[in-house]
């Protein structure tokens, strides 16, 4: 069995491949990359290596033959990303892959007026596509990376003892990066997993107040919550010369998890990984606790 691993050179689909390594699954996997050098490191491993751009259909033809299935890792660029994803998707149809399994995004609902919707969008057009292509497929409706909490509450959250994020009092299914790759690679390599959708997050949800407590108690300390306008958290974001696409990026995040459009708790993680996944406040303990 062969086994496409899309999106190699970067943290998702490098930690699943770890993963298929750890079971001795060196000669069953074939890398897809748009870059050569970023891949060497695979290659050291016994990985086989292609080359792929979801861009040139072409070239996702060529990596897709004699694969049996795909793990379709979702774009990280922000322009054209659905038509990306349908090209693998085309390819993978008009090269008789049998299974394609997509990284997607959690999600209450698909609503058009979702502050969600900016990142939802392409996930949605992807599904769609996929519902429709005629290829046994498995979604993995990804919550939000835990890795990524720092990013909003700040590195040196412990010295600053503040949190200033405009998500109000919403909850958000956070989702560790390095347990989604586990996850990935016991669907890859497991059967029954053909045309489910999984929600990838914890049993519980968080709002950025409670990880306010869960610091305050890690940290001895208080550390409090400010939930700002999103005008006056953009002003602020401005003034430490973030640029206009990330300030856009990070707000927009940030109303989404007030809206509650990740307030989704499911068990499909906890069963895919026969175990309770990491949750936020043991997650922060590692990161914080001296
Ligand atoms: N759930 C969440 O909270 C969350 C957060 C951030 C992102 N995401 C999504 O989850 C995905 C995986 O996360 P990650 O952390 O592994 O992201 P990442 O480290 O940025 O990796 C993205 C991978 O996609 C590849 N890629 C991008 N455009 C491509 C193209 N045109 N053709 C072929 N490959 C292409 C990249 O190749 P290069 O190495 O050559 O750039 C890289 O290997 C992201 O791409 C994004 O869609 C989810």
């Amino acid at each position: 069995m062969k086994i496409l691993i899309t999106g190699s050179t970067g943290h998702l689909g490098s930690a699943t491949i770890e993963f298929l390594l750890k079971k001795n699954l060196a000669t069953n996997i074939v890398a897809l990359a748009r870059n050569g050098e970023k891949a060497n490191v695979l290659k050291e491993k016994g990985v086989e290596v292609r080359f792929g751009n979801y861009d040139d259909y072409q070239s996702m033809v060529k990596a897709c033959q004699g694969i049996d299935k795909m793990l379709l890792i979702s774009s990280n660029e922000m322009e054209n990303r659905a038509n990306q994803h349908i090209n693998a998707i085309n390819a993978a149809r008009e090269t008789d892959v049998k299974h394609i399994i997509y990284t997607s995004f959690i999600r209450q609902k698909d609503d058009p007026n979702s502050a969600l919707w900016f990142i939802a969008k392409d996930h949605v057009e992807t599904e769609d596509h996929l519902a429709n292509c005629g290829i046994p497929y498995t979604l993995f409706k990804n919550g939000f990376y835990m890795d990524m909490i720092t990013d909003f509450i700040g590195h040196n959250v412990l010295e600053t003892q503040t949190i200033f994020l405009p998500a109000g009092e919403g909850k958000v299914n956070f989702a560790l990066r390095n347990e989604i790759a586990e996850a990935l690679a016991n669907v890859l390599t497991s059967e029954g997993h053909e045309n489910k959708s999984y929600n990838i997050g914890g049993e519980t949800t968080a709002s950025f107040f409670e990880i306010a407590g869960y610091l305050t108690e890690i940290a001895g300390k208080q550390i409090n919550y400010i939930s700002p306008t999103v005008e006056i958290y953009k002003q602020e974001l401005a003034k430490h010369n973030l640029p206009e696409q990330s300030i856009k990026m990070v707000a927009g995040f940030a109303v989404a998890f007030s809206e509650n459009a990740m307030d989704v708790t499911s068990k499909d993680f906890t069963q895919l990984l026969s175990r309770k996944p990491t949750n936020v406040k043991t997650y922060l303990t590692t990161i914080f606790q001296k």
